[in-house]
């Protein structure tokens, strides 16, 4: 297959002028000239989306540039991205072991139809198709240019049928058109041409349904061959009286031969039609000689008699004015719900102000707006996978980071479980910011980036421990670690961190090794080094004084091993993510990065170079680390809303973040707003969330809910929006498609109508200066005249520790009996250059 196949890719921010439409239809009239024949095609898919895409049959080199050209003019006219596309539907494939294919052909009335053109809207063929609500089922128009006889033919039954002047034939741009339906059954095809024959705007014809090879001519032979049959049984042929002898042969053959004709001319024209269809390969509208209406006689008083109705061409082709068809390709806009209730959808007039980050358009291309006061309140968004959750937040994301350009004191904090997420977003920072050091990526899988450092509290080591249990309590769940546990980890978490200060590598290796992880000797031996270092070392002495209790003479191997077991296993799972404890690695801690309101990324799932890391270690680094935030906030940012300081979290997907005790995110919700929090958290599986996450969740005070399938959700959305006496059904939310979202949202603190918009996909058309005008229109700032913006050194990065032995972060035997040592230095100056955290941001597949 060689056709030249473009895709209309909708753009959601903007919208079809209806005023402008019918002119820059008028191009397209034009360029089609040059490329003789092409097909506008909208297909549903399986999940009820629809698709347009142009199709040019295989032509010439100039052809191929006609076909281009065509594709602008295209998407001039329905404002559009129509870009070429390798991936064409396949027609037939979704439509079952009987495909059923119907052609329209015009029904001879002698009275013109309806309308006119004006005040049409432009894409209601498109939305005639989504309404109807059908799977896998497309809709074609092929169109020519018409010989200058079909349209002087043409005009003159219009004006035969008492057309006026203002009927759309009598301007000048004009092409024939026929329509083919494809779709699983008959009925089904039926309907959907007869709705879309009945939404082109300014079409006063009406068209049947055909079902493709039930055309005359197989009947027409099937009862000439049953002609000359009964001829021989009436012996009416005197010529045939030599065959009359064979009677009852005849009579055998004539039957089967009148129906087999029938029935393979019928078959043999719908099999040549779907082995073309395969290849996308449409048959070109017929041509027949144009036949000229004659004009009616009339009556005394000069009124024109009804006539025999002529129609001037091909029944199967219609000649209509390139804006009755282009609206097959124009995406359907919010409405889907139907004209009667989307005017309610509309964004109110309160969230069209420029009041916050412009999230997208609603069908009417006003903006929609959040109110940027308001996001203390939380922002949630719900749906499916697939249908925009993630770009959605990266529009939040971006206009965050954008304001930091004028008011730099917010911190930024995006936890991903995708490398391709973690470089999404540093693409958004670098494209927004120019700076393409303004993310900091942490990523779990990548010793070469910092790691946030999980025993960065403020105290004695004792202190810290228990802050550390505390922490892992969350993330290994409720009634996970029991009192044995507890009090086994703090006999050691203090030595393994002064042992891990002292150069003998990662603490949590090194708790691990002190629980027994690796054999009781091995432990024993460890603690004793904290022990002698403390008889010379003020430091040790604390550590060395917990280790007692596991360690002390009357304790047994025996008992310490019972003690130990379940602390131990625990503490196992956590060491087995080796790459975040090592200790050569450079740190950060959550302080820090709140302190100086920087902005990083931190990604604990696979490696944005494929690395994979199991969902298990995500989740309980994921809700470690949310933890130790929280707190971390509640010690740097009291009172940073009063002085309009913020931290904005977003979470990709809230259930690995949440671990499985609720109190951090109700927390950050409830008790947060004070400290500046922000949350953008995002979740496909709510029904996998902790009963109190979940409503935590629901009473954030902006949710996004896109498309659901969960019937659980589904009602619970339904709740959520009717709860003001807006009017939404579980069908209206099942519905919502792909880069739509119902948006219900405060401004004050005060309820604002739901409204159904399509986010802005900036990011996909890598269109980052209109993103910034469009967010900076949002909040009346410029951040185009700010100086560039000094790149940070991130001092508050600390460089990794250096293990003194020999084996890395392994423990070294051969440091257990040695002298205590000096805090080892990291050896390698380089190790804290800025530029290791510069690291070019992949290239990006769509290559913008
Ligand atoms: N507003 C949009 N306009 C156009 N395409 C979009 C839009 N939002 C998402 N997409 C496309 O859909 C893909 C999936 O979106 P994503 O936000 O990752 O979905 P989710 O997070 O819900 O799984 C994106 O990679 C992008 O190609
Ligand atoms: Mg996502």
């Amino acid at each position: 297959m060689n056709v030249s196949a473009f895709k209309v890719r909708p753009t959601a921010s903007k919208q079809v002028d209806p005023g402008i439409y019918v002119q820059r239809a008028k191009a397209f009239e034009s360029s089609l000239r040059s490329v003789k024949q092409a097909t506008l095609l909208a297909v549903t898919g399986d999940d009820g989306t629809l698709d347009a895409f142009l199709v040019t049959p295989p032509t010439s080199k100039r052809a191929g540039r006609g076909a281009a050209s065509l594709a602008a003019n295209l998407a001039a006219t329905i404002d559009a991205v129509v870009e070429p596309c390798d991936d064409v539907p396949d027609l037939l494939a979704g439509l079952g072991d009987r495909p059923c294919l119907v052609s329209a052909r015009v029904r001879l009335e002698s009275v013109a139809g309806r309308d006119t053109a004006a005040g049409a809207d432009p894409a209601e063929v498109a939305k005639v198709i989504w309404r109807a609500n059908v799977r896998r089922a497309w809709v074609a128009f092929t169109m020519r240019t018409p010989r200058p006889a079909e349209v002087s033919a043409y005009r003159s039954w219009v004006s035969s049928r008492g057309g006026n002047e203002s009927h759309y034939s009598r301007g000048g741009e004009l092409l024939a058109t026929s329509i083919l339906v494809g779709a699983p059954d008959r009925s089904t095809a039926d309907d959907l041409l007869r709705q879309v024959v009945a939404a082109m705007p300014g079409l006063d014809i009406t068209a049947d349904p055909v079902v493709v090879g039930s055309g005359t001519l197989p009947w027409l032979l099937g009862a000439g061959s049953a002609g000359v049959y009964g001829a021989q049984v009436a012996g009416v042929v005197p010529a045939l009286g030599s065959v009359s002898d064979t009677w009852p042969l005849a009579l055998g053959l004539s039957v089967p031969a009148a129906l087999g004709a029938h029935a393979a001319l019928r078959l043999a024209g719908r099999n040549r039609l779907l082995s073309r269809l395969d290849g996308l390969d449409f048959p070109a509208p017929r041509r027949s000689a144009a036949k000229h209406q004659r004009r009616p006689a009339t009556d005394s008083g000069g009124v024109p008699r009804t006539a025999r109705v002529v129609y001037p061409l091909d029944r199967s082709v219609l000649l209509c004015a390139p804006h009755m068809l282009t609206g097959l390709a124009v995406p359907p806009g919010g409405s889907a719900s139907g004209p009667a209730t989307a005017s309610s959808r509309l964004v109110p007039a309160s969230l069209r102000a420029p009041i916050g980050p412009m999230l997208g358009a609603d069908a009417d291309g006003n903006p929609a707006h959040l109110s940027a006061d308001d996001l203390y309140g939380g922002v949630g968004l719900l749906g499916v996978p697939g249908f925009g959750k993630s770009v959605a937040m990266r529009v939040c994301l971006g206009w965050v980071l954008a304001r930091r350009i004028v008011d730099d004191r917010s911190c930024v904090i995006v936890f991903e479980n995708k490398g391709d997420g973690a470089t999404a977003c540093r693409r958004m920072a670098q494209s927004v910011t120019g700076d393409p050091d303004s993310m900091l990526l942490i990523d779990l899988a990548d010793a070469s980036t910092p790691a946030i450092d999980v025993f960065a509290f403020p105290g004695t080591a004792s202190q810290k421990a228990a802050r550390f249990i505390e922490a892992a309590r969350y993330a290994f769940g409720e009634g996970t670690l029991e009192n044995a546990s507890i009090e086994a980890l703090n006999a050691v978490l203090p030595a393994a961190l002064w042992l891990s200060d002292h150069g003998h590598g990662n603490p949590i290796a090194l708790t691990h090794r002190l629980l027994g992880g690796f054999g009781d000797t091995s432990a024993t031996e460890l603690s004793s080094v904290v022990r002698a270092a403390a008889v010379t070392d003020e430091s040790a002495v604390e550590a060395a004084q917990y280790t007692e209790i596991l360690f002390g003479a009357n304790v047994s191997a025996s008992t310490r091993r019972t003690q130990s077991q379940a602390a131990r296993n625990k503490l196992a799972q956590l060491a087995e993510i080796e790459t975040w404890w090592d200790a050569g690695r450079s740190r950060v801690s959550w302080e820090d990065v709140l302190a100086n309101h920087d902005a990083v990324v931190v990604n604990l799932g696979t490696a944005a170079d494929g690395t994979q890391v199991s969902d298990r270690q995500t989740q309980l680094l994921s809700s470690l680390l949310l933890f130790q935030l929280r707190e971390a906030i509640g010690r740097v940012c009291v009172g940073w809303q009063d002085q309009g300081r913020q931290v904005n979290i977003f979470a990709d997907e809230l259930s690995v973040l949440a671990g499985s005790s609720p109190e951090t995110v109700t927390w950050l919700r409830d008790q947060g707003r004070s400290y500046g929090v922000r949350p953008f958290f995002a979740t496909q599986y709510p029904q996998q969330l902790h009963e109190r996450v979940r409503d935590s969740l629901l009473g954030f005070a902006t949710m996004l809910w896109f498309g659901q399938n969960n019937p659980e959700i589904v009602k619970s959305a339904v709740s959520d929006l009717t709860l003001d006496g807006s009017d939404f059904t579980g069908a209206d939310i099942a519905a919502i498609p792909r880069y739509f979202a119902v948006l219900r949202t405060t401004v004050a603190g005060v309820r604002q109508t739901p409204c159904l918009i399509g986010i802005g996909d900036w990011e996909m058309r890598g269109d980052w200066a209109r993103f910034l005008t469009d967010q900076q229109a949002a909040t009346g700032e410029s951040y185009g005249d700010v100086v560039e913006r000094v790149p940070e050194h991130r001092g508050w990065v600390k460089p990794g520790v250096q293990p003194a032995g020999s084996a890395g972060d392994a423990y070294d035997d051969s440091t257990v009996a040695a002298p205590v040592q000096a805090m080892a230095v990291p050896n390698d100056p380089d190790r804290f250059s800025p530029d290791r955290f510069n690291r070019p941001i992949p290239n990006d597949p769509q290559d913008w």
